[in-house]
């Protein structure tokens, strides 16, 4: 399991919009009472082939052997864009499913387990659950409570400030390439509208190899005052861009950009909440928040930042910097936040500063017990 759990960590990031999963067939000598893995597989880029299949097409079953089939994730039962996971293990020797965690989808639930055992495969589950939890919890988050895994990034001065209207790294290169890894690995990045503006970002993944896994673009402003050529709306390989606003008109200037879907929302739905729980409609689980100020201050206020990551140049800016949250008062939600500092890391004379919500891991203690 730990093998299958790996391989699921290596292809997280490549398989939106299913989660990653890894699976380990090993081959079962009765005489000599010899187990040893004999083929792996790995969920394939966006989300097909399975693991399963994957594993189960690159065995070569034998008659007089058993066979156990390990997978970090419950295997699916519903026909999809290919064949269940659960039909194609049916059509194969294998006598025993050992499998994490239950797949917390409506569609699956129990169900894969319940099947295989009415076929008479011995199915166990459970093994290394934690990890798989850990693994998973952006896709748990976004099927059990309709919200994706939220990391809110913010880079920063030493004391605290980041630039005010002009587009400058604070960080050094290693802990900017440390960001495109986070970008790779979540699959939407949401900044403000005033950030898109004043930045100009491209918000996509730039690491070696990896462009074509850029996040899902989301651009969250009321007025939606922003010109159809920056970057944000130009860079290529094309994603998919959102954009929430309140501001009908807007949208006909775009018409000519097809990746970019319009939610236009009446003030009383633009809110952070709102927003987040349409999210899942995309299936997305996991948003990386590049903010600026004001959109971070959102997020932190309604206490709906899982995982916080600060990253800290090393020098100030003193008056020349801004605050990087705003009207943030000790009534604010977010003093009742309380996050834990779980690791530091330096990358070369940065530092960088990851945070839990307190909130969050209630949560996946609740879904540790449940499932
Ligand atoms: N160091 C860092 O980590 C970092 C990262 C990103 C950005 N920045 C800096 O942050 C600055 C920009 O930040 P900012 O605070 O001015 O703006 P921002 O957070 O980028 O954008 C705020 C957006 O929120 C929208 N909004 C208004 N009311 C809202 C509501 N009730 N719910 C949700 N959204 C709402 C606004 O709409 P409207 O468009 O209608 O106003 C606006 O577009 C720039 O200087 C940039 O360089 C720093």
């Amino acid at each position: 399991m730990e093998i299958a759990l790996d391989l699921a960590r290596k292809c997280s990031g490549f398989t939106f919009p299913n989660p990653p999963v890894g699976c380990v067939i090993v081959e079962y000598d009765k005489i000599k009472k010899d187990h040893k893995i004999v083929s792996y597989g790995q969920t394939q880029i966006s989300g097909r082939p399975h693991a399963e299949f994957n594993a189960i097409k690159q065995t070569f079953f034998k008659t007089k052997k058993d066979y156990i089939c390990y997978s970090s994730l419950e295997p699916c039962c519903h026909k999809g864009r290919s064949e269940s996971c659960v039909s194609q293990i049916l059509r194969t020797p294998i006598k025993k499913v050992v499998f994490s965690v239950i797949d917390p989808d409506k569609r699956v639930k129990g169900k894969g387990k319940e099947i295989l055992k009415e076929y008479g495969i011995s199915v166990s589950s459970g093994l290394l659950k934690k990890s798989a939890i850990d693994l998973y919890s952006g896709y748990f988050l976004n099927r059990i409570f309709g919200r994706p895994k939220i990391t809110l990034k913010i880079a920063s001065s030493l004391d605290g400030k980041i630039y005010g209207n002009k587009s400058k790294w604070i960080t050094n290169e290693i802990t900017r390439s440390f960001v495109h890894t986070l970008r790779f690995e979540n699959d939407a990045i949401l900044i403000g509208g005033n950030t898109a503006k004043v930045d100009n970002p491209r918000l996509d993944c730039r690491l070696k190899g990896l462009e074509g896994f850029s996040p899902i673009k989301i651009v969250i402003s009321k007025s939606f005052d922003l010109s159809k050529n920056l970057k944000i709306f130009s860079t290529k390989p094309k994603v998919k861009i959102i954009v929430f606003t309140t501001n009908l008109k807007k949208k006909k200037d775009f018409i000519s950009k097809k990746n970019i879907e319009f939610h236009i929302l009446d003030e009383k739905e633009f809110n952070i909440k709102n927003i987040i729980k349409k999210l899942t409609l995309y299936g997305i689980s996991n948003v990386l928040v590049e903010g600026g100020a004001k959109i971070n201050s959102f997020f932190l206020k309604e206490n709906l930042v899982d995982d916080l990551i600060i990253t800290r140049g090393n020098f100030f800016l003193g008056k020349d910097g801004l605050d990087t949250l705003v009207n943030i008062s000790k009534k604010s939600n977010i003093n009742k936040n309380n996050f834990i500092l779980k690791k530091v890391w330096n990358f070369k004379n940065d530092v960088i500063e990851y945070y839990n919500n307190v909130k969050y891991e209630k949560l996946l203690k609740e879904i540790y017990t449940e499932f």
